[in-house]
């Protein structure tokens, strides 16, 4: 196999919020309706300092409101509820998002399941897990809406394809394995206790990487001409650009996949910028049910 096709994630991330940013400014023009979204940072987190204000520069960009909400990392779990319950009562917030990890003292289920379902663009609502899973209209988790996308744009259709989910975490794993058979692939979840796992990811025609291992998903595991999307950003010591110098891999090796694969997505550049980008559909899906006007196919 000669060497793999790159998925480019950010080009089709900036196509995905050219076509949302469209929808947007049409439907202000037609209803004068801005869809909001609201960010809840709680601490100072460097790398979710980062992802928040990402989501707020793109957010703008689309032509929508965004408001973030900064507590102190000592902020009671009793204010965050509070804070969530007026945002769920204020038709002018469509989107509520409380950025994770949270620390410690607060009870992260407690406050996933505080959120309006309507308003969940983060997808983690129990509510929203169950109509995902049982194949009704939900607000689906960004990753794996955007590993879905790239894999329906690669393709056409994913029926019957053999898919492999490596990683079982609430936010990517388990909600990438529902997208997938909703789209009726026959689909595994593998993970650290997987028996023979190497064996399992050489049966895939499609293979998604979302353990957060550094390069731990070698050539000889992929099968010639599979698809693998690889979820992992992992910053890893990079002495070959200096000293103390870091560099993002993913969980697959790179190099190696891509002379086996028929297509994968790199890192970085891959998976990554779509996720504000879904998030950006997912608050406009949200805006439009809230008030009556027909969701975009986006
Ligand atoms: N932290 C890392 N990824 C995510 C995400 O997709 N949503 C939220 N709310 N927090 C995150």
């Amino acid at each position: 196999m000669s060497d793999a096709k790159i998925i480019d994630g950010k080009a089709f991330a900036a196509g995905l919020r050219e076509r949302v940013g469209a929808k947007v400014a049409k439907i202000t023009d037609a209803h004068g309706l801005k869809p909001n979204l609201t960010v809840i940072l709680v601490g100072e987190d460097p790398a979710s300092q980062v992802y928040v204000r990402n989501k707020g520069t793109q957010t703008v960009e689309a032509g929508m409101e965004s408001v973030t909400h900064r507590l102190d990392a000592d902020t009671p779990e009793a204010t965050l509820l509070s804070m969530i319950k007026t945002l769920n009562d204020d038709k002018a917030c469509n989107g509520i998002l409380v950025q994770l990890p949270l620390p410690s003292h607060i009870d992260e289920s407690k406050v996933l399941a505080a959120i309006d379902p309507d308003k969940d663009v983060d997808g983690f609502h129990i509510l929203n897990v169950g109509r995902l899973w049982t194949g009704q209209s939900a607000l689906v988790p960004c990753t794996p809406y955007g590993c879905l996308l790239m894999l329906k744009d690669h393709f056409g259709s994913l029926s019957g394809k053999r898919a492999l989910v490596l990683g079982r975490s609430n936010i990517v794993g388990k909600p990438m394995a529902a997208l997938l058979l909703n789209e009726s692939c026959t689909v595994s979840i593998a993970h650290s206790r997987t028996e023979d796992l190497e064996a399992r990811c050489r049966e895939a025609d499609i293979l998604v990487a979302a353990v957060g291992r550094p390069e731990m998903v070698k050539g000889d595991w992929i099968k010639p001409g599979a698809v693998v999307i690889d979820v992992g950003i992992n910053r890893v010591d990079a002495p070959e650009k200096g000293e103390g110098k870091k560099k993002l891999v993913g969980d697959v090796d790179f190099a190696q996949a891509s002379s086996v694969a028929s297509a994968i997505t790199p890192v970085p550049g891959g998976v990554g910028p779509m996720t504000i980008a879904c998030l950006l559909r997912n608050t406009l899906v949200a805006a439009c049910r809230q008030n009556g006007i027909d969701a975009p196919d986006i």
